[in-house]
C-alpha cells in the first residue's frame, strides 16, 4: 500500500514489515522538543508522544547525556551480575513512587510487567481467577492478553492461562460482588488509555482497594501508560490516594528506550525468591542509565507542575471547535469530539498536530510530553478553533 500526502509517499507493506500497523501519512525525520520533523520538511507539533513513550519529548540533553556516557561505560550486562546502574534506577524509581513501594523487577515493556505482576498474584495466592474491568487494555501476551477488554478478536492463543471476570467501568456493586476468595487479583489501569482517557472514580478505586484487602487478593494498577508523572502525580497512586499491591509501569518510563518495571512493597517482595521471575535483557544498563536520567529531569525541571498547570487549561480551555468535552487526568487526556475523531486527527494533522485515537471513535486521545509549554497549548486551542466544529 502506498499512501499519498502531498509530495510524500509512505510506503506500507510493501517492504519487509510484517503489514500489522495502520499507519498515519507523515514520516518523521527528526525531533526536537516537542516538535517533530517530517522527511518532506513539514513540522508537526507531537500531542502523542508516539504513545506516550517520549516522556521527555526528543533529544532532551539529560538523556542524550546519560545514553552517550552509559554506552561508552558499558553497554550491556546480564542480571548474573551485580549493576550501580540498576540499583541507583531502582532506588531512584522506589523513591519517586513513594511509600508503598520497596522493590523493583525490571523488564522491557507494559505487557511483560503486567505477565511478571499477575504471575506474581496467582503463585502467591494460589488461585486461579483475575477480575479485569471492561475496556482495559493490559499488553498482547497470554496474560496480559486475556485481561485485556475485548480481545478475543486477535488474542490467538487457544486458551485463557486462568479465569477472568470482567466487570464495567467503574461499577462499584459489580466489582464488589466478582471479588471474592478464589480471587488472586484486580487488575486495573486508574486512568483507562487504550480506551479513551478514563479515569476511574475515587469509590471505584477504593472499592477495589477493601474488597481485595477484605478477600486476601492482589491489587494491581497498570500504570504503564497513565504512570511516570502523566497525572501530574509520579503514579496515579498519589493523585488518586490508593496503593495497590503491585504497581506496573513502562512506555515513558526510560523516555524512549525499552523499559518496563514492577513494582512491590516488602511484605510482597518476600515471597518472591530466586528463580521465581526472570529476563535477559530487563535492566540492562542502556535502560536503567535513562530511567534515572528520566526521573531526574521529571524532578529537577518541575514536570509534574507543569503538567498540573498546563493539564488544567487543557481542560478548561480546549472545549471549542469539535470539542465538546474534555476528559482523563493529567496528560492523558480525551477530547470528545462532535465528528468521527478520524476526521478531527485528519483536519489537526493537516494543520500540524499529532493526535491519536482511541477504541472510542469520538475521542481524540493527547499524549504529550511533558515538556509541553503554553505556547504549545495556544496553538492546540487555535487549531482547534479552525477546523469545522
Ligand atoms: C495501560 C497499558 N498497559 C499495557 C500496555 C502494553 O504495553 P506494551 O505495548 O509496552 O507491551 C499498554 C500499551 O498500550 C497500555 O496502554
Amino acid at each position: 500500500m502506498v499512501l499519498m500526502a502531498g509530495k510524500l509517499q509512505v510506503e506500507s507493506g510493501d517492504g519487509a514489515l510484517l503489514d500489522v500497523f495502520s499507519m498515519i501519512d507523515f514520516q518523521p525525520a527528526s525531533g526536537a522538543g516537542v516538535m517533530l520533523r517530517g522527511v518532506d520538511g513539514r513540522e508537526m507539533l507531537d500531542f502523542y508522544g508516539g504513545h506516550a513513550v517520549a516522556l521527555l519529548g526528543y533529544g532532551h540533553p539529560r538523556l542524550l547525556e546519560a545514553l552517550q556516557r552509559q554506552a561508552r561505560e558499558l553497554f550491556f550486562q546480564s542480571n548474573l551480575v551485580p549493576l550501580a546502574v540498576r540499583d541507583r534506577a531502582a532506588r531512584a524509581l522506589c523513591d519517586f513512587a513513594g511509600p508503598g513501594f520497596d522493590r523493583v523487577f525490571f523488564v522491557n515493556s507494559g505487557a511483560e510487567a503486567n505477565e511478571n505482576a499477575l504471575r506474581i498474584a496467582l503463585k502467591a495466592t494460589g488461585r486461579n481467577t483475575i477480575v479485569a474491568v471492561e475496556g482495559a487494555f493490559h499488553g498482547r501476551t497470554a496474560a496480559a492478553a486475556a485481561v485485556t477488554w475485548g480481545s478475543t478478536a486477535w488474542n490467538g492463543f487457544p486458551s485463557l492461562p486462568f479465569a477472568v471476570r470482567f466487570v464495567p467501568f467503574d461499577d462499584v456493586d459489580a466489582l464488589s460482588k466478582a471479588i471474592d476468595d478464589d480471587v488472586a487479583a484486580v487488575i486495573l489501569e486508574p486512568v483507562q488509555g487504550v480506551a479513551g482517557a478514563r479515569a476511574m472514580s475515587p469509590e471505584f478505586l477504593s472499592t477495589a482497594r477493601q474488597s481485595t484487602r477484605h478477600h486476601g487478593s492482589f491489587l494491581i494498577f497498570d500504570e504503564v501508560q497513565c504512570g511516570m508523572g502523566r497525572t501530574g502525580s509520579p503514579f496515579a497512586v498519589q493523585a488518586m490516594d490508593v496503593t495497590p499491591d503491585i504497581l506496573t509501569t513502562a512506555k515513558g518510563l526510560a523516555g524512549g528506550f525499552p523499559a518496563g518495571a514492577v513494582l512491590v512493597p516488602q511484605s510482597v517482595a518476600r515471597g518472591i525468591h530466586k528463580g521465581d521471575l526472570g529476563s535477559t535483557f530487563g535492566g540492562g544498563p542502556m535502560a536503567c542509565a535513562l530511567v534515572e536520567a528520566v526521573i531526574g529531569a521529571i524532578t529537577d525541571e518541575g514536570l509534574l507542575e507543569n503538567v498540573r498547570r498546563l493539564s488544567t487549561r487543557i481542560y478548561s480551555e480546549c472545549i471549542v471547535g469539535p470539542v465538546t468535552a474534555v476528559q482523563g487526568a493529567g496528560f492523558l487526556i480525551g477530547l470528545r469530539t462532535s465528528r468521527p475523531a478520524v476526521d478531527v486527527l485528519r483536519d489537526l494533522r493537516s494543520r500540524g498536530i499529532l493526535a491519536g485515537g482511541s477504541a472510542d471513535s469520538n475521542i481524540v486521545r493527547l499524549l504529550p510530553p511533558l515538556v509541553l509549554r503554553d505556547i504549545h497549548v495556544d496553538r492546540l486551542i487555535h487549531v482547534l478553533t479552525e477546523i469545522p466544529a
